[in-house]
């Protein structure tokens, strides 16, 4: 098993992405603890893994608040002994243009999609660092790499959050903690789903952009994180992977000459 024996926090462990990794990481033999301010998802996904056989423990905790994320590191280093995962995967932010976004609004989402990152390494960096190992998984975006057009806040925080995982992974790195960013495209998880049902239109469109004519699913960026937080990962530190369907890669130009990606 790739993570036989390791001890794993996810915060945003609830659903989606972090839910998909807390599925991947315990399959492979993680004890896991999920964080998440969703009290009724984050205990149904733990009743649900625990069900198959995996040792999981649900916190229902706000992972922006310095104390809360303190609490679930602790629980984990008193439960399990010790920490050797940290995914940072919860967001929460405000949509809008750049010129009507509001301060309260702009910080918050930079106080919990990236402050609440850093903190939680800083937190975890301490068990990490006395046993002299450790991997660190962020959950970023492809939209951490470029703009997009009302996610200004998101774009900030995400791009944020790639640098964060550069800089740790430097300064870590002969500490035997590696450090590296996520970035997906369109994933088909609750909130994606919830946007596609209210502007179906719009969300064809952006579908109709990823090369792959798809979006993603949760369990396709668990495998991702999956990987980056196991041995398998060992000179991978510092960095990004993009599981975009190919989005990225796109300049964004339509295609010239009907060559576009149906043929
Ligand atoms: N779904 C996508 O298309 C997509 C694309 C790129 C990046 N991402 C990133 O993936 C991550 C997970 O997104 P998802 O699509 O799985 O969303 P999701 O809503 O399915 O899951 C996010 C979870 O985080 C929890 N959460 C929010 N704020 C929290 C907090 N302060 N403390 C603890 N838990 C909190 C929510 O309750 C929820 O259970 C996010 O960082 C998101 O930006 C998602």
């Amino acid at each position: 098993m790739r993570l036989d024996g390791k001890v794993a926090v996810i915060t945003g462990g609830g659903s989606g992405i972090g839910a998909a990794t807390a599925r991947a990481f315990t399959r492979e033999g993680a004890r896991v603890v999920i964080a998440d301010i969703n009290e009724k998802s984050g205990d149904a996904v733990a009743r649900e893994i625990r069900a198959t056989g995996g040792v999981i423990d649900f916190l229902h905790a706000d992972a922006s608040d310095p104390a809360e994320i303190e609490r679930v590191i602790t629980f984990a280093t008193d439960t399990h002994g010790t920490l050797d995962v940290l995914h940072n995967n919860h967001v929460a932010f405000e949509p809008g243009r750049i010129g009507d976004l509001t301060l309260d609004g702009f910080r918050r989402s930079l106080d919990v999609g990236l402050t609440a990152y850093w903190y939680a390494i800083k937190c975890a960096l301490v068990p990490m660092l006395a046993q002299g190992k450790g991997a660190i998984v962020n959950t970023a975006s492809v939209s951490g790499l470029a703009g997009d057009y009302g996610l200004g806040a998101y774009n900030v925080l995400k791009a944020g959050v790639v640098n964060l995982a550069r800089v740790t992974g430097i300064e870590y790195a002969r500490k035997g903690i590696r450090c590296n960013a996520v970035c997906p495209g369109p994933i088909g998880t609750p909130p994606i789903d919830r946007l596609h049902d209210a502007a179906p239109q719009i969300w064809e469109d952006i579908r109709g952009a990823i090369p792959m004519g798809r979006y993603g699913r949760a369990e396709e960026i668990a495998n991702v994180v999956l990987f980056l937080a196991s041995d398998e990962a060992a000179f991978v530190t510092g960095t990004h992977v993009v599981a975009d369907g190919g989005l990225w890669a796109h300049s964004g130009m339509p295609p010239i000459g009907g060559l576009g990606p149906d043929f």
